[in-house]
């Protein structure tokens, strides 16, 4: 173990790290553009009658549309195209994100069934043609909505023909049902093709979440969705407005995510993440057919348009925003709106009115977006991609996604540019998060006093055979085949107490698994700290060192971590022992109500303070969200309460999924 607790942190957590030149990335396929295609073309109602399912376009083999000329009246890019059902069945219908305001959240607790049924299929979301995965037929997948204290019963079924899958509850406590926290090699084998789990757990918390497979990464080609949780508690953030819908945004890969993949994980390719094609929101996004030439092997369809959110005059809307997506950071806005914040990855916090808000891959804000402009005409939703955290650039990338929001009467058309007018306040130049110091909870929950620390650090080196890989304090993570950590150590903590109760003293196998700190029975691709491990609940503080020169969205699995302190530079470890450890709870100033999430972004060659209670049995993962960066190794586990651990089961259809044919 190369930090042990309490070490201070090293010195020379500098650039010089990782310093290796970036290289500008593009694939070839994608360097010819054609240029100065200025033709207007709205597209025709015959040429949107004319995508039956086997006809396909190539990209400037066939008439064009682009943006038509910016005016009041200029109707949506494809809006000209009768819908035609049968040929884009696979599209949720966005009324779906639209929540319903009558529903009671004071309800008493129920239990609601779910049937998700897999599939892989062809889509074209933003027009671009290629294989994607559907749930029950569409992208993206349906809205789960529901009250804390109930009970979700949700029936997945594979239907691919070769690929496991899973889905993960991203920010959902599972306590007590850590095997459904749907994380592969960690608490579940995948689900094997033509097989079925039924993940069945109560719900906690309340606010926005989402779910996604966890099995590679798979949830980029449209395994996703979101996870809406109401209670008693919102009642007072509901008098902030008058209607609430959810906005997923993301960024879009026109090849599967597996290619994608084995780009990125190819011997000298040094960090050189796949650049996106484009964005959707709600699952909706416009690309110009003409970016591709007509031998790019693309098929594009030219009646692609823009997500609209149709609201009403006068009214106050929560958007509840979501970044589903692999790996970009965007900037949003609402051109002449003012947004007012209400919540952060499921915490509520105090209104704080903004131009822009950055959300990084994963996280979660509510705004509040009142509709009290001009009637006379429709507004852009800007999503700007933070271009600067991209190592190259991709030649047919719009970087900014865009949707419509229509109060005026007419949902159909493109918003003036002279009447919709973007905020001149600048992008970003880094990705980062809000001000976690401006965003204070409305329900105070201090954290308790710490008990125990633990120095991560990470960074990205070419390794054996040329292979970039992330290491977490040395190690890099790589999948487990036909076992999980979570039965690995179910069943060495089991057989140790067998073996320990039978001699009566305490067990030497057990103890291999039941460790304060770096569990090392795993093997060599998992890096797993153990903590509450002596029966009593930890409050661990995580000091998260990067030594990347890139930002990097972490996610906590089965927890909600308090952000105490961020910075670059040395940590000030005397000031830390004085003020916070282990005696700084309530009264320390930096943690009095400090900010509560699961996702948080951190700098370049900084570190960040988090605080957390250990109080939840089972292997927790803790990874950056960036789906490159997680399967090229970005990953840790925690093992929690293995006092619990060794008096639990594993249920026998999660743990069958190890050794069933096709599953991993
Ligand atoms: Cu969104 Cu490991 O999760």
């Amino acid at each position: 173990m190369s930090d042990p607790q309490l070490s201070p942190p090293k010195e020379g957590a500098t650039a010089a790290a990782t310093a290796a030149a970036k290289s500008t990335s593009r694939r070839p396929s994608l360097l010819l553009i054609v240029g100065g295609l200025v033709t207007f073309v709205v597209v025709a109602l015959a040429l949107g009658l004319g995508l039956g399912l086997g006809l396909t376009h190539r990209g400037g083999s066939s008439a064009s549309s682009l943006l038509p000329p910016a005016s009041s009246s200029s109707p949506l890019p494809g809006s000209g195209a009768a819908p035609n059902a049968s040929l884009e069945d696979w599209r949720l219908d966005p009324s779906h994100y639209v929540l319903d305001m009558a529903w009671d959240i004071n309800a008493p607790p129920t239990t609601r069934h779910y049937d998700f049924v897999i599939t892989e299929g062809r889509g074209w979301p933003d027009g671009v043609v290629r294989d994607m995965l559907f749930i029950n037929g569409k992208f993206p997948g349906p809205l789960i909505e529901a009250n804390m204290g109930d009970r979700l019963v949700i029936n997945v079924t594979n239907k691919l023909t070769a690929n496991a899958t899973t889905i993960h509850w991203h920010g959902l406590y599972q306590n007590g049902t850590n095997w459904f926290d749907g994380t592969t090699g960690i608490t579940q084998c995948g689900i094997p093709p033509g097989q079925s789990l039924v993940y069945n757990f109560t719900l906690e918390q309340f606010g926005t979440y989402w779910y996604h497979s966890h099995y590679s990464t798979q949830y980029l080609d449209g395994i996703l969705g979101p996870l809406i949780i109401h209670a008693p508690a919102e009642a007072d953030a509901r008098k902030l407005y008058d209607s609430d819908r959810v906005v997923l945004i993301q960024d879009w890969y026109h090849d599967v995510s597996q290619v994608n993949l084995e780009t990125y994980l190819a011997p000298d390719n040094e960090n050189t993440e796949p650049i996106p094609d484009n964005g959707l929101i709600n699952g909706i996004g416009y690309f110009n057919c003409s970016s591709y030439d007509a031998d790019s092997g693309y098929t594009c369809y030219d009646n692609s348009t823009y997500s609209v959110l149709s609201l009403e005059p006068n009214t106050r809307t929560r958007l509840r925003f979501i970044n589903t997506g692999a790996f970009t950071e965007f900037d949003v806005s609402v051109d002449n709106h003012t947004l007012s914040v209400i919540e952060a990855d499921a915490t509520l916090v105090k209104p704080v009115t903004v131009h822009r808000f950055p959300i990084h891959v994963a996280q979660r804000y509510s705004v509040v977006v009142e509709t009290n402009q001009s009637t006379s005409t429709n507004y852009w939703l800007r999503g700007a991609m933070i271009t600067s955290c991209f190592t190259g650039n991709n030649p047919v990338l719009d970087t900014t996604t865009k949707a419509v929001i229509s109060y005026s009467g007419n949902s159909t058309v493109v918003p003036s540019e002279d009447a919709s007018v973007d905020w001149t306040d600048a992008i970003p130049i880094h990705c980062i998060d809000l001000d976690a110091s401006t965003l204070v909870p409305t329900i105070p929950d201090p954290p308790p006093a710490a008990t125990k620390m633990w120095r991560l650090d990470f960074s990205f080196g070419i390794g054996a055979y040329q292979l970039d890989r992330a290491k977490f304090n040395g190690t890099s993570w790589s999948v487990l085949d036909n076992t999980t950590t979570l039965i690995q150590a179910v069943d060495g903590l089991a057989a140790g107490q067998a073996q320990g109760s039978s001699s009566s003293s305490s067990s030497s196998s057990a103890s291999k698994w039941a460790v304060d700190g770096p569990v090392s029975a795993f093997g060599s691709n998992q890096f797993v700290v153990g903590l509450s491990a002596n029966g009593s609940i930890d409050v661990v503080d995580i000091l998260l060192y990067s030594l990347d020169e890139g930002s990097h969205p972490f996610h906590l699995h089965g927890h909600t971590f308090w952000i105490l302190q961020t910075g670059a530079g040395p940590f000030n470890w005397t000031a830390y022992q004085t003020t916070l450890y282990p005696s700084g709870g309530a009264a320390s100033p930096l943690t009095a109500n400090a900010l509560r999430r699961d996702t948080f972004t951190l700098q370049p060659y900084s570190w960040t303070l988090l605080r957390f209670v250990a109080d939840n049995a089972g292997l927790w993962a803790f990874h950056c969200h960036i789906a490159w960066h997680l399967e090229a190794g970005l990953m840790m586990q925690f093992l929690s309460r293995p006092d619990v651990l060794a008096r639990t089961a594993v249920p026998d259809d999660v743990r069958g999924l190890c050794t069933a044919a096709g599953g991993k």
